[in-house]
């Protein structure tokens, strides 16, 4: 059955018309986080390979059966059978290589970008302390930590990064499942307590991005947040050489300094720290709750830190609070009792 040349032409626009429109709804809708990792533009590419093969397929498809539907629709008074073909070994061999060449093409691709995206370059440690950079990354309900073993294992509530620079992101928790992910890195990887799962980032835009949790992890998984803030090389060192002289200092024992560190804020609110949390009791009403609990204040606050069931405040349910706390260092806790009970230090 010979293929009327307008048929080809009619066909070829369809399919052109259904692929624009495909097109538009891929690349005007902003479906994916703007990049900010040499991991995520790779994973970006993959997403964009496979979109632009799937609306080829889709306009080949859709070509043919709006086609179909038109030209060889059953007239209102027409019921016999359609013509006996008995299909096309030809088209059947075609329609059977190009989605198989097409599939691996995307593995290779996907493969490709997983491999890179897992390797961390190698650079010597001993003559830039910054390559590649580690990150200690903890995760506990319902706060992020981040600690810099590469700085004197100086801590930070907000994970900062120097741009351009390889880092190894060693993740790990201390209670539950949790997941890291930051949506302008690309990648989430799993927080297990016990274990040490490294995530390599490499960041290449500067900017604030939200970090979250995304693992249920409990009553406070929603609240689960950080920010990770991706800087200028020189401004990172800066700060961190800041940070390590305060650890020598007594900022490094300051009770606000362990309360903010230990993500304290993302439970309970407490107007000293400008905290607003509301998962937890409000620790500025700890007076009252240690009257309820007919304990003088210091001796309650530790024990709420140390022991969080001995005492559960009404309205709110037991082991909610994270047993961690206990593990703090002696100078720290005896620091963040303090500060909470009123004293400025
Ligand atoms: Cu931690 Cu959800």
């Amino acid at each position: 059955m010979p293929v009327r040349r307008g048929s080809i032409v009619q066909l070829v626009a369809i399919g052109v018309a259904c692929g624009a429109g495909a097109a538009l709804v891929a690349l005007l809708i902003p479906w994916l986080p703007h990049a900010a990792s040499e991991q995520a533009g790779r994973i970006d590419f993959v997403f964009w390979f496979v979109t632009a093969i799937c609306i080829a397929i889709f306009s080949l498809v859709a070509a043919v059966i709006l086609y179909s539907v038109v030209k060889f629709r059953a007239q209102p008074d027409e019921d016999a059978d359609g013509p006996p073909i008995h299909g096309h070994t030809g088209l059947e061999i075609v329609w059977t290589a190009v989605p198989a060449a097409l599939v691996t093409a995307i593995s290779i691709v996907s493969a490709v970008v997983l491999a890179k995206n897992e390797h961390l370059p190698h650079a010597s440690a001993a003559t830039d302390p910054l390559k590649p950079l580690v990150v200690d990354v903890t995760a506990q309900q319902f706060a992020w930590s981040f600690k810099y073993p590469g700085y004197g294992g100086l801590t930070s509530a907000t994970l900062k990064l120097p741009v351009d620079v390889p880092t190894k992101l060693r993740i790990t928790s201390l209670d539950v499942n949790h997941s890291f992910w930051v949506p302008e890195f690309g990648q989430k990887l799993d927080a297990v307590p016990g274990s040490w799962n490294n995530l390599p980032v490499t960041p290449n835009r500067e900017g604030t991005f939200p970090v979250i949790c995304t693992e249920l992890c409990g009553l406070g998984h929603a609240l689960m947040r950080s920010r990770a803030e991706v800087m200028p090389r020189n401004e990172f060192v800066a700060w961190a050489k800041a940070q390590k002289k305060k650890l020598g200092g007594p900022a490094a024992t300051s009770g606000k300094a362990v309360f903010s560190n230990n993500g304290c804020a993302s439970c309970h609110t407490f107007k000293a720290a400008g905290a607003t949390g509301k998962v937890g009791p409000d620790l500025d009403k700890l007076p009252q709750e240690a009257q309820r609990a007919g304990k003088p204040l210091e001796q309650f606050i530790r024990e709420s830190i140390v022991n969080p069931n001995a005492y559960v405040e009404p309205g709110f349910p037991k082991n909610l609070m994270p047993g961690t706390f206990a593990s703090l260092p002696k100078p720290q806790l005896d620091a963040l009792v303090t500060f909470l009970a009123g004293g400025k230090k």
